[in-house]
């Protein structure tokens, strides 16, 4: 038994939806979430900077008592993780390759479609992955930016006519493509799920990335002791505003309260 804490970081509010998930398949975990609500989106930045916030956020969580790092950021899995990996000892699991594997075990018709940050689209992270799991898969990609200021702001009802609009206009040619599997290449995405659902159809399988980070963890890591079970959570900005939304990433009444840190760029250092 293993009663170290697991620590889950993200841009934002995104990756509650992996935590979500970790309470829902290992709840006696204890979780140290940090989202980095100062300084989101990271997805229009340059890999550099991303590379620079990953390598803080990093270290913030080192500095408590953790087993394992879920990276619940599609940005940050697919521009830094390969780098910031190599330079710590901590096991650090992204959401690219467990999101493809499980693409690859649900398309019937080889044919993908990708949507996630620029930074995570340029990356090309997603497609690589799944041509190394399969040569012969069909990918379609694109990024989405209106999408995660859209979730942010608590804009993702699949009633709300902005949201199609945006939806629309994101998803048209991955819809004419004909894919029957979509990753939804950003942890922010799944609370898009209804509106996205609504405009591509029941039969297109769609993929939760954070979901899927946690349900990978669960292979590896060494449990905690029934009734270790609580999360504590960190943000860079406006815990009260964080404490309000989180809820909706949940899935839950979650009586969050947010920590203040106030100044996350002086970690890592
Ligand atoms: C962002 O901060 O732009 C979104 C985070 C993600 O890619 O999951």
């Amino acid at each position: 038994m293993d009663n170290r804490a697991i620590g889950v970081f993200d841009s934002g509010l995104g990756g509650l939806t992996a935590v979500r998930q970790l309470h829902r398949i290992m709840p006696d975990e204890h979780i140290i979430y940090f989202g980095d609500t100062g300084r989101v989106p990271y997805g229009t930045r340059s890999r550099q900077t991303i590379i620079n916030y990953t390598r803080q956020d990093t270290a913030f969580l080192c500095s408590h008592d953790i087993k394992a790092i879920v990276v619940a950021c599609g940005t940050v899995s697919s521009v830094a993780l390969g780098t910031v990996k190599t330079e710590n000892t901590i096991p650090m699991v992204g959401v690219v390759k467990p999101s493809c594997y499980t693409a690859m075990k649900l398309t019937k018709s080889n044919r993908v479609g990708i949507i996630g940050t620029k930074g995570t689209i340029h990356s090309g992270s997603y497609e690589a992955m799944l041509h190394t799991l399969d040569p012969s898969v069909h990918t379609i990609a694109r990024a989405c930016p209106l999408f995660v200021p859209l979730v942010e702001n608590g804009r993702f009802s699949p009633d709300d006519p902005v949201v199609q609009l945006v939806v629309e206009e994101y998803l048209a040619e991955i819809r004419d493509f004909g894919v029957d599997t979509l990753i939804m290449g950003c942890t922010h995405y799944p609370l898009l799920r209804a509106a996205i659902r609504a405009y591509l159809g029941d039969e297109v399988a769609l993929i939760d990335p954070g979901a899927e980070a946690a349900d990978y963890v669960r292979t590896f890591l060494e449990p905690a002791e029934p009734g270790n079970g609580r999360t504590e959570y960190f943000v860079s900005d406006d815990p009260d505003s964080f404490d309000t939304y989180a809820e909706m990433f949940l899935g839950e009444p979650a009586g969050v309260h947010a920590n203040l840190v106030e100044d996350i760029a002086s970690y890592g250092k």
